[in-house]
């Protein structure tokens, strides 16, 4: 059968959108970054349903949240199931269940022998906060060593490390004192003629040289804090042993490895953690967005003996809701099962795909990513590698109108972020309509 999507039958956005676009504008606020007027009524999978009918093919997962698509079955059943039985009863103070289910299970998919132990929370940033704080705690050192273009969360801690664009920083400081940054290893935009593998080799050198030996003695650095590969800040996919080496100089120096696995993890890479893919085994891992396929939820997970800290050093009344816990259990059993795998092929398949167009199309200057983790970054110039912010913004605005949602991260990259349940069929369509897009824009430019 034919897929029926996307099917638009109203001028966009719809008068029904129009409305609550309205009392939006009227009483929420504006610091969200809503690149279009989509008004989400229902999902099915990868596809959105807006309020005024037009149904829309969905490559964005809520950015990177619906692992197993919009509104999975055994999802939605596992939910209804717990939302009867039990809402809340606050894992800070008591136990039940599927939080104790949840936190074995995540135990296990992470890397590395010997026990583990998880902090549930409700979200990335939350996630971050407890593994600086906990990384703190564990070392009894003060600073944390995070990376430019690196985006960690909203909140002040997370805000401290995150370096993804400065709108987000402006206004809020002082933030967290003792945090430095480094530059990340983007192959794209390597300086003058170095190979990606020694472009890595001199980011992480620069950790050891200027910020170790004469910013922040070793002795004084309780973390780094990475994004196996970059989310925001452009889906970048740093060179194979960026992550070996940095967890090396970690090692020497007694230094935490975090590995922020809020958007890169639970399978949309094509394995569990992205980080599997460098052969590193971090000291903690943050998770968030796709753990519980759409409610919120955020973890730290690190080996056991890390997390040694007494009752009411961390906690949180809502984190690890057994609601939450309960669709993360479903969703963990269907990723491993074959979502993940499904999200390796079809992420080959559309970066194949997104090169064949970048033949045909000026302005695709870089196809990159890990699985289901798929970017393309616009420049005007392949040759002057050119930042085309406002022609990816373009872009992204025409395939809307023509019923594929996608977003943009980094400067001028365009962030394919599906469900892991997509198919070739739903990946083709998208494809097509993303090609009419490139061009329509690429028509208009000089
Ligand atoms: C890598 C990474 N870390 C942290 C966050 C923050 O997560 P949240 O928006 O749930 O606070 C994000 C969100 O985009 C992210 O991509």
């Amino acid at each position: 059968m034919a897929l029926e999507c996307p099917k638009i039958q109203t001028e966009l956005p719809g008068p029904k959108a129009k409305v609550w676009l309205q009392r939006d504008r009227d009483s929420v606020s504006p610091s969200y970054t809503r690149a279009y007027p989509l008004v989400a009524d229902r999902g099915e999978g990868c596809q959105i349903i807006d309020v005024d009918g037009n149904r829309f093919l969905d490559m964005t997962a809520g950015i990177a949240v619906t692992a197993t698509g919009h509104c999975h079955p055994e999802v939605v059943a596992a939910i209804k199931m717990q939302a009867e039985k039990l809402l809340h009863m606050s894992g800070t103070d008591f136990y039940y269940a599927p939080q104790i289910e949840l936190a074995e299970r995540l135990g296990e998919f992470m890397p590395g022998p010997g026990p583990k132990k998880v902090f549930f929370c409700n979200s990335g940033a939350e996630a971050i906060e407890g593994a600086i704080k906990l990384a703190r705690f564990q070392t009894k050192r003060q600073n944390i060593i995070g990376f430019y273009g690196a985006f960690h969360g909203r909140t002040l801690g997370a805000l401290s490390v995150t370096a993804s664009k400065a709108v987000q920083r402006e206004y809020f400081f002082p933030l967290l004192t003792g945090v430095y940054h480094a530059p990340y290893p983007d192959p794209y935009r390597i300086p003058g003629g170095m190979t990606p593998e020694a472009y890595a080799t001199y980011c992480v050198d620069w950790i050891r040289d200027t910020l170790l030996g004469r910013m922040v003695p070793p002795s004084s650095v309780a973390a780094i804090l990475v994004e196996p590969m970059q989310g925001e800040g452009g889906y970048v996919v740093p060179p194979h042993n960026f992550h070996r080496e940095l967890k090396a100089l970690c090692e020497e120096h007694g230094i935490l490895y975090i590995a922020d696995e809020i958007q890169s993890g639970i399978g949309r890479t094509g394995t569990f953690f992205a980080i599997e893919q460098f052969g590193v085994v971090p000291d903690i891992i943050t998770v968030a967005k796709g753990i519980a396929s759409g409610l919120p939820l955020g973890a730290i997970l690190s080996r056991a003996e890390i997390m040694q800290w007494p009752p009411g050093a961390h906690a949180s009344t809502f984190g690890g809701n057994p609601v939450a816990c309960m669709a993360a259990l479903v969703t963990a059993r269907l990723v491993t099962d074959h979502l993940m795998r499904n999200a390796a092929t079809q992420g080959e398949y559309l970066r194949a795909q997104l090169r064949s167009l970048q033949s045909r199309h000026r302005l695709i200057g870089d196809v990159r990513g890990l699985g289901l983790m798929t970017g393309a970054e616009l420049v005007r110039n392949p040759a002057t590698k050119t930042r085309a912010t406002d022609e990816r913004n373009a872009v992204i605005e025409t395939a809307f109108h023509q019923g594929l949602l996608l977003l943009g991260c980094g400067a001028n990259a365009i962030r394919w972020s599906p469900p892991l349940t997509v198919t070739r069929e739903e990946l083709d369509v998208a494809l097509r309509i993303f090609a009419s897009a490139l061009e329509t824009v690429e028509r208009r430019m000089p």
